[in-house]
């Protein structure tokens, strides 16, 4: 198979974890760019249930190797309660993960920061997930981070972690707080971290780069999702790395002529966790039976998730930004006992019709979403598998969604299992699997 990129198409929790476990048995390599332990992918195999944060969801298939990229930011507990989580499910971790020496850590004061930057905000607050992913992102590009790299000589650790204690101090000082980590105690814990795991940490522009040279596919495993990416998503209410499909380069160090496509995902519907605009939201009794249907709870935070109608002006922005070649629509099934089912096609703004997704957030929060309201098809479209066995109505609102964002949609998931899957034979992706 080509060297192919997976990337969200909203505000995450779109069902990537199910579409990387669909192509990855067509892969020798999986790669995590972006984010951290603030996402959770849920995969089902088999009926039973896996939760992934940090590790690619390859890591279920035998014989793939896993890889962290340099994009992503590592809690060292979070790796480690993880890894022995899917080991008691079976699941073998061994020399099949390894973890870029470029990977920043998320350290204990980056969650206290953060906890202090969210209070601060008061109302207009982010809603993040509390992990501490944007304060290691921060002191990433602060040049006061320490990478994974760094665990292997731990006798430089104090050092290089006395501009980062300098700069949480003088903030929590400055807030009234006082500093309360044990940076002796840290470090030792580090260095112990950095040796357990001294084998998997490694080049891994390097060893992606001699896997590609031996003819080996590459699948790049986005988290969170392009409206949630700190470039093109809706600052500041975004998480803090590149999530779009750009991101698979910067955060692999795998050159963008080495990849071959871009698949995207979307949900047939919208949801949003957090603070920030979101134009299609629905209230009441419709968004409680949106979620409810969709169980649209956090993976990672369980916080109920804010629901809407499928964004037609957004998606396509999405489309835009990743040049997806082909986009996985998932839990169609959720919309099943609907007599209509609105899509978001437009924006009203000061009395205006605007196309394209605005690029100011004080803009967006003011759009009124403009609606096409398309026929329900009430039947049960759960564990359909051939494009031809969905109610009409539904082949009408998916190929009506393909039109609208101006992307085929070449794959349509109808319920959480591997096996729950269309995928339509004259899609990229056919021509990918072929
Ligand atoms: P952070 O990533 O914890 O900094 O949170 C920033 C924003 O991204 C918040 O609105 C979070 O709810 C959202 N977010 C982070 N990770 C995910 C995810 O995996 N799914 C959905 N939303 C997420």
């Amino acid at each position: 198979m080509p060297n192919i990129v997976i990337a969200g198409a909203q505000w995450g929790d779109e069902g990537k974890g199910k579409i990387v476990d669909l192509l990855t048995a067509r892969v020798q390599v999986v790669a995590r760019y972006n984010g951290g332990h603030n996402a959770g992918h849920t995969v089902i195999v088999e009926g039973r249930k896996f939760v992934l944060h940090l590790i690619p969801a390859g890591i279920l298939h035998p014989g793939i190797l896993c890889v962290i990229g340099n994009g992503v930011v590592i809690d060292p507990a979070a790796l480690e309660r993880e890894t022995g989580e899917l080991r008691e499910l079976g699941v073998e971790i061994g020399d099949n993960l390894v973890i870029s020496d470029r990977a920043h850590l998320i350290l204990p004061h980056h969650r206290a920061l953060e906890a202090l930057s969210e209070d601060q905000r008061g109302s207009r607050k982010i809603g993040t997930t509390l992990r501490g992913i944007g304060p290691a992102y921060e002191d990433k590009a602060g040049r006061r981070g320490i990478a994974m790299g760094d665990l292997l000589r731990p006798s430089v650790l104090p050092a290089k972690l006395a501009e980062a204690r300098r700069h949480y101090e003088e903030v929590l000082r400055g807030a009234g707080r006082a500093p309360d980590v044990d940076w002796d105690a840290l470090v030792t814990e580090l260095a112990a971290f950095g040796e357990r795991h001294r084998a998997r940490i490694v080049d891994v522009s390097l060893v992606l780069h001699r896997h590609l040279a031996e003819g080996y596919s590459v699948l790049f495993e986005g988290a969170q999702a392009t409206l949630l990416d700190l470039d093109h998503g809706t600052y500041p209410f975004v998480t803090c790395s590149a999530a779009a499909a750009g991101g698979a380069s910067t955060g692999t160090g795998v050159p963008p002529s080495r990849i071959d496509g871009v698949l995207g995902v979307a949900k047939a519907y919208c949801t949003r966790v957090g603070t920030g605009p979101f134009p299609t939201e629905i209230e009441g009794e419709a968004e409680d039976s949106l979620r409810s249907r969709g169980s649209e709870y956090g993976a990672t935070t369980g916080r109920p998730r804010r629901c809407g109608w499928f964004d037609a002006v957004a998606a396509r922005y999405a489309v835009r930004i990743n040049g997806f070649d082909t986009v996985a629509l998932t839990k169609l099934d959720v919309l099943d006992e609907l007599e209509s089912v609105p899509v978001g096609t437009g924006y009203r703004f000061e009395g205006r019709t605007l196309e394209e997704f605005p690029s100011d957030v004080s803009i967006l929060e003011e759009c009124e979403p403009v609606y096409e309201v398309l026929p329900g098809w009430r039947a049960s479209t759960l564990g359909v598998r051939d494009w031809a066995e969905l109610p009409e109505a539904a082949r009408r609102y998916v190929d009506r969604l393909s039109e609208l964002i101006g992307a085929e949609i070449g794959v349509v998931s109808t319920g959480p299992d591997r096996e729950e899957t269309i995928v339509r034979g004259n899609s990229a992706l056919a021509s990918w699997f072929a």
